[in-house]
């Protein structure tokens, strides 16, 4: 079954990371964040609110789920605006915004164009809309001792159907933007370090409690604990570095 992100219960599910200076990296050599107006869509725990502030942005940060924004706002600082709102009918005030962004949301949204749709509404002319998602092909790469996803797919080969059915191809982001009327559609992929646990023990916690990964919401209770055996026989015991690969669409409203 999908994740249900108004349940109080994963309210919790995407807080408590920080984003690695491999993301930093990769965005500052695509946009400019000093001074800039960001509006962050599907903003999670606020990982990337806060990164992009840290980076010298000032950001509003959007979540549908009432309880997973209340978790972001938590452990945020308080000159992050936080809103309620869908991606797609944000509501705030149209042509302001410098860089709009959404990460790992796009796949969570039946329809890429509604999202440019509103990307295009809230920036200014010359400002840059991002989407950072993984493609079927990037979500589903072979198992490594950096993408321990990899197994997932090993273990329990029906996943492989449900990202495809889930994840927007290359092309599909691509002509959703320009059908919004942005102009420098482009494409470029991501190597990402999701994460640094210090035993895989500590990873595998993660994993028994589905956090941070809504695939695993589509696995029982009982394969659960069968993949976390899985792993357990694959993984080394000590330091597990994830490491992901990304697309990001990056355009620009004329
Ligand atoms: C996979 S999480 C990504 C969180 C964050 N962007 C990150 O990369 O860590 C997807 C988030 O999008 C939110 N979401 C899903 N559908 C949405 C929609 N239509 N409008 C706004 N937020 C949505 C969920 O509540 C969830 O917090």
């Amino acid at each position: 079954m999908p994740i249900d992100f108004a349940d109080p219960a994963n309210g919790d599910t995407y807080s408590g990371r920080e984003a690695d200076p491999s993301w930093a990296a990769a965005i500052t050599d695509t946009v400019d964040p000093v001074g800039a107006h960001i509006v962050d869509l599907g903003c999670g725990g606020g990982t990337y609110a806060r990164a992009w502030r840290t980076l010298g942005a000032h950001v509003t940060a959007v979540d549908s789920s009432a309880p997973i924004l209340e978790s972001a706002r938590r452990s945020s600082p308080a000159d992050i605006a936080f809103e309620c709102a869908s991606a797609e009918h944000t509501c705030l005030p149209g042509g302001r915004a410098d860089i709009v962004f959404a990460r790992a949301l796009v796949h969570h949204l039946p329809d890429a164009s509604a999202l440019a749709t509103e990307m295009f509404r809230l920036l200014r002319p010359g400002g840059t809309a991002i989407v950072q998602d993984r493609t079927s092909e990037d979500a589903t790469l072979a198992a490594s001792p950096t993408n321990p996803r990899g197994y997932l797919f090993d273990a329990f080969p029906r996943l492989v159907e449900i990202e495809g059915r889930r994840r927007h191809g290359v092309d599909d982001v691509k002509a959703a933007f320009t059908r919004a009327g942005f102009t420098d559609v482009a494409t470029q992929q991501l190597w990402e370090t999701r994460r640094r646990y210090e035993s895989r023990e500590k990873y595998l916690i993660e994993i028994a409690g589905r956090t941070g990964r809504s695939i695993l919401h589509e696995l029982s209770d009982v394969e659960l604990a069968q993949l976390v055996e899985y792993l357990r026989g694959r993984l080394a015991r000590g330091e597990l570095i994830e490491r992901d690969r990304w697309t990001l669409w990056t355009a620009v409203a004329p």
